[in-house]
């Protein structure tokens, strides 16, 4: 289930230039470049004449020319000309769609224009906090639902099985999870009192003996998962406290999924941690360490998507670990509920 009032995350702000990019999100096809003030523009990624993908074309000013036979839109869509002919009919257009630019990310906005507020777009100030360091990860395509996805980064329940030799501790797998939520965001927490530290803080942070370990899930429904893990001296952090502080080795996991299709998702990652500030080699380390664990997930999720879609299924068997799961995808069918989009029209053969 799709929602289309929201901001989603369309690209690295790096990528868009005045090469049309063009991608598929929420099943449209959408093409994006930069007009000469150097504002994102993205319009539907397909020519109303002969259905090329104006991505094929080039950028002529503030406009997009189609590779086929010159067909020119400006930034709303609308076609200013017709090579050889000087009437431009009235279907002569694309839809555009509203974007918007923060931490790195160009956003684009599929749903009802004129919902479209940047200042509702997510923000974490950790992204542009002058004292903690950020590591950019990757743009990757990851071949199931977006649900499975947010299912899975709402789970710390699979940490110590998928994740045994990078994240997991035998120490985790009784600890229970706390589920909460705020708005539409879902909460997910869980602390491991005195333990040894995660692998990733042991190599990276230098830390020994037992800690206090904290993870916290953050899904702002629908696809923003927001990670919040770090670990401190035994006792010097309490539940509730702020955990971002001196006394604790903490890292925010910022993950942002745009479906695709329905078994297609764009992840795109970066963290911001409050230790090594500037150190350009961890940020490289920890991103090889993420790398391995986000992999760890995918080849599950990417399995489970496959499995879904070749064999009949029998009703899931629910678990007490899926109550986050269960939340968000309760409040993601009440966003969509409260929209009024209809989802785009099923390809149909000419
Ligand atoms: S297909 Fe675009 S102008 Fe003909
Ligand atoms: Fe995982």
């Amino acid at each position: 289930m799709m929602v289309y009032n929201t901001w989603y995350v369309a690209a690295w702000s790096s990528e868009v230039g005045e090469t049309p990019l063009g991608r598929v999100f929420l099943n449209e096809p959408v093409v994006l470049y930069r007009d000469t003030q150097g504002q994102v523009v993205a319009l539907r990624d397909q020519c109303p004449h002969r259905k090329l993908p104006l991505s094929l074309g080039r950028v002529t000013g503030d406009c997009l020319e189609c590779g086929y036979h010159g067909m020119t839109f400006d930034r709303s869509g609308g076609c200013v000309r017709i090579p050889g002919q000087p009437r431009i009919p009235p279907g002569a257009k694309v839809r555009s769609f509203p974007t918007h630019e923060s931490m790195g990310m160009v956003w684009v906005w599929m749903g009802d224009r004129e919902r479209a507020d940047p200042a509702r777009c997510f923000y974490l100030d950790a992204y542009d906090d002058p004292t903690r360091t950020v590591s950019v990860g990757k743009h990757v395509m990851v071949a199931c639902n977006y649900q499975l996805l947010t299912d899975n980064l709402t789970d710390p329940a699979h940490v110590a099985f998928v994740h045994r030799s990078t994240l997991g501790s035998p120490a985790q797998e009784d600890i229970p999870v706390k589920v909460d939520s705020e708005g539409d965001c879902v909460i997910v927490s869980r602390w491991t009192p005195d333990s040894p530290p995660a692998p990733i803080f042991k190599t990276l942070a230098g830390m020994s003996g037992h800690v206090d370990r904290w993870q916290y899930y953050y899904l702002h429904c629908p696809s923003i998962c927001i990670v919040d893990f770090g670990s401190c001296a035994v006792g010097a952090i309490q539940p509730g406290e702020r955990r971002d502080s001196d006394h604790a080795v903490q890292m925010y996991s910022c993950i942002f999924m745009t479906p695709e299709t329905d078994s297609t998702t764009h992840y795109f990652y970066w963290q911001s941690r409050n230790f090594g500030h500037g150190d350009e080699a961890m940020s490289a380390k920890i991103l090889e360490q993420i790398e391995i664990v986000f992999d760890e997930d995918f080849v599950i999720l990417e399995a489970q998507q496959k499995s879904m879609d070749r064999f009949a299924m029998t009703d899931d068997v629910h678990l007490t670990i899926d109550a986050a799961p269960t939340l968000q995808r309760r409040i993601v069918k009440r966003l969509r509920a409260e929209e009024s989009v209809s989802a785009p029209p099923m390809k149909t053969v000419p």
